[in-house]
């Protein structure tokens, strides 16, 4: 099965941003451990900072991969577009996200994936990635 994990804007900093919030773990590091451990699944990962990139890459794999799993971190709360691409692929998508967003800000609360994805996975740290692989194992 072929699963990509997208990262949204600011999730190139895993490790150093905020990380009484975020851990101290690079994605990098964290990904290769992943890997090594979901054998059955070929895993993969985009980042990227610019919302256009990210529907893009979605629509380059949404029609061909077994599942996405997806943290479009701030877009989350603002990106009408990014929801609409859930939609638009035939992929299923798992939200994730690091922290419990509802413990937080009011204007964390809203996501625009949630309606149209498979499931959402948050509040888990970095194991919250994993937790949605294991969904499409
Ligand atoms: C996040 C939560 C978002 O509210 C925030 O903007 C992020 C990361 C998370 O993984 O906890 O950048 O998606």
């Amino acid at each position: 099965k072929k699963i990509l994990i997208i990262n949204g804007p600011n999730l190139n900093l895993l490790g150093k941003r905020e990380p009484a919030i975020y851990g101290s773990l690079t994605f990098t590091e964290f990904f290769e451990t992943v890997k090594e451990k979901y054998t059955e699944v070929e895993l993969s990962y985009f980042q990227s900072n610019v919302e256009g990139e990210i529907i893009d890459k979605m629509h380059e794999v949404g029609f061909s991969f077994d599942g996405i799993v997806l943290n479009a971190a701030a877009y989350t709360h603002t990106s009408v577009a990014i929801g609409d691409a859930v939609k638009a692929i035939e992929t299923p998508v798992v939200e994730v996200h690091i922290s419990n967003t509802f413990s937080r800000e009011e204007f964390r609360h809203q996501s625009y994936i949630s309606p149209n994805a498979k499931g959402v996975i948050l509040g888990f740290g970095l194991q919250s990635y994993e937790l949605a692989i294991k969904s499409f194992i």
